[in-house]
């Protein structure tokens, strides 16, 4: 189900005359759970909403009113330190009412399934719902619950299993476009840019959403990993993206995606480098032979980097293990490496798309 909002946004985000980045958006999405289907005028909106949510945050006085009087429940069945952090911070931006859960402490230790938790939080006025799971398909269950009783609610996925995890990637394209143009961080800066994404690709989530986002954009997407984290089921969404409009996948393709068991042909030429961190919790057997041996195969160094383009710039979500994906010196390194941008740019983004999905209830 969706609905349809025309948002005139500089009547909402400001209560003076200083914002004067866009006049009107137009979004019909209700929930967010996977990038594979975004239109690239939705990405636009997204980062177009998001710069100016930017500037909001450099004002003194951060806090605008448009969310005011909606509750966001934040629904973390798994652990999380910077997107749920973000996530309420962006609700509260936004002055919206949170609601936070605690899995440990609440009532699923009793037997209560998750989709009746999601009901306890419909049913006390919740409007949009921020889910994260350890499983893969969870907020898209509980956004058909949703659809299905008739509420209103939104649901936006903040990573399940190792399906998606839309706002990173999304977050991860702002902070892109806005290293290539800090002013204007549009979709169309990516075109022809390549990006190397490097390390546990098989348990991403993380990359499963980069790969929609990044191919759309036009960038040339190299992943390398060694073939136990980057087997080949990943030329899939190569061909997936060949299809014509009217197949399952109904994503226009300018990009391309390429598959590499050695890191060097990634990393050459690259424009940007997206680590990701051995996530061994999603592991089910022992996939590698050491940490060393990764570091030397895959770690991300200054030295390996000297195989990309001169200004290269390099990302990673989060949580990191210095010295395992990324050498430590890098990952401290002002003039390379964007991950403290990539933090602050998820506030932004994360004001934005609960804006624009909640724009249509205020
Ligand atoms: C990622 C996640 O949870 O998928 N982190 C994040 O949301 N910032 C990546 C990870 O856990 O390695």
């Amino acid at each position: 189900m969706s609905f349809s909002a025309v948002t005139p946004l500089l009547q909402t985000l400001s209560t003076s005359d200083e914002v004067t980045l866009m006049s009107t958006t137009t979004w019909t999405r209700r929930h967010i759970i996977s990038l594979a289907d975004f239109t690239n005028e939705e990405y636009d909106t997204v980062l177009r909403t998001a710069a100016s949510f930017r500037e909001v945050l450099s004002r003194r006085t951060k806090k605008v009113p448009t969310l005011q009087g909606q509750v966001v429940a934040n629904l973390f069945f798994e652990p999380s330190t910077r997107t749920r952090s973000s996530f309420e911070l962006a609700a509260k931006r936004l002055s919206a009412d949170t609601l936070n859960f605690t899995p440990g402490s609440s009532s699923l230790t009793k037997g209560e399934t998750i989709l009746d938790t999601a009901k306890t939080y419909l049913a006390m006025g919740t409007d949009l719902m921020v889910i994260r799971h350890r499983e893969a398909g969870v907020p898209q269950a509980i956004a058909t619950e949703m659809d299905r009783l008739d509420s209103n609610v939104g649901v936006l996925n903040a990573g399940d299993g190792q399906h998606e995890h839309p706002s990173q990637a999304l977050l991860d394209l702002f902070t892109i476009c806005s290293a290539l143009d800090p002013d204007y961080p549009s979709f169309s800066l990516l075109k022809g840019k390549k990006v190397a994404i490097v390390g546990d690709i098989l348990h991403s989530r993380v990359a499963r959403s980069n790969i929609w986002s990044l191919t759309a954009s036009g960038a040339e997407v190299h992943l390398a990993g060694p073939p136990t984290l980057l087997p080949k089921l990943f030329e899939q969404y190569t061909a997936s993206r060949d299809r014509p409009s009217s197949s399952l996948i109904p994503h226009p393709s300018p990009g391309k995606l390429f598959l590499h068991w050695d890191l060097n042909p990634a990393l050459e030429d690259a424009d940007f480098v997206m680590t990701l961190r051995l996530q061994k919790e999603r592991m089910t057997q022992n996939l590698l032979p050491s940490l060393r041996e990764y570091h030397q195969q895959f770690g991300i160094t200054s030295d390996r980097l000297k195989l990309c383009k001169p200004n290269v710039k390099v990302l990673h979500p989060g949580p990191t293990n210095r010295g395992v994906e990324i050498s430590s010196e890098l990952m401290d390194d002002p003039k390379i490496s964007l991950i403290p941008q990539q933090v602050t740019s998820g506030v932004a983004v994360r004001m934005a798309l609960l804006y624009l999905m909640g724009s249509g209830k205020a």
